[in-house]
């Protein structure tokens, strides 16, 4: 029996190599994007490297959510990986005092919501099948240990994302349902890009 990978917000940077990854080890692997022609073309990409298909999923839309389980139960008739990837906002143009708080909602509402009710839709289908690893890709801005100044919509949403992951493995706990938080340290993607810029601002090499 192949295992079957979700991944969400695969059509580019950290998604996508996971689920290259992922189609190495020999997961089947439905590949998730909000926008259906980036989708697409991702998925035309990874196709030589294994079993790979597209569901078109804003993780921050109940019904794309409900379509996206409805594919699993009929098509797919398992899920065995949630890898809930897609995140937004890295914001370094206020910090926590001066925050536009509109601004931190949208980011909440992607990077902690959007990945929460993605493990509520899917959780029913890995009890069913008494099985279930699920990844939350959080960051190292989210630490306790970690935090800083400045990014206050991503590092808030982050640290909940943190604590959910927490709260989710104490009330699994005796299933075989496993979760995790993940840091992917620094990578050069769109969202790292800027990441590199606020460093080498406060550095003043800019
Ligand atoms: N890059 C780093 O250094 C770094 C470090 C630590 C943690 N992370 C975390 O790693 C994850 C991936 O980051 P990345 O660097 O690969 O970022 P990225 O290149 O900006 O990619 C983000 C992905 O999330 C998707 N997305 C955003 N909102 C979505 C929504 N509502 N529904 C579905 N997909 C959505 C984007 O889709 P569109 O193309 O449609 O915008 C894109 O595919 C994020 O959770 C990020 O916080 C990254």
């Amino acid at each position: 029996m192949k295992r079957v990978a979700l991944v969400t917000g695969a059509n580019r940077g950290i998604g996508f190599a996971i689920v290259k990854e992922l189609l190495i080890k020999g997961y089947k692997v439905i590949l998730t994007a909000r926008n259906e022609s980036y989708g697409l073309k991702a998925v035309s990409e990874l196709e030589e490297y294994g079993d790979v298909c597209f569901f078109k999923l804003d993780i921050n839309d109940p019904l794309n959510v409900n379509n996206v389980l409805d594919f699993i139960i009929s098509d797919v008739s398992r899920v065995d990986v949630l890898i809930n990837n897609a995140g937004v906002n890295y914001d370094t143009w206020h910090s926590a005092i001066n925050a536009d708080l509109d601004q931190v909602k949208d980011t909440i509402d992607t990077n902690l919501f959007g990945a929460w009710r993605m493990i509520q839709a899917l959780l029913p289908v890995m009890r069913r099948q008494n099985y279930g690893r699920i990844v939350n890709v959080s960051s190292g801005a989210g630490a306790f240990s970690e935090i800083g100044s400045g990014t206050p919509g991503y590092s808030i949403s982050k640290a909940a994302m943190n604590v959910l992951t927490l709260k989710v493995a104490k009330e699994l706990n005796g299933e075989n349902i496993l979760i995790n938080s993940v840091c992917p340290g620094w990578v050069r993607t769109e969202m790292g890009e800027c990441q590199l810029q606020e460093v080498l601002k406060k550095e003043q090499r800019l």
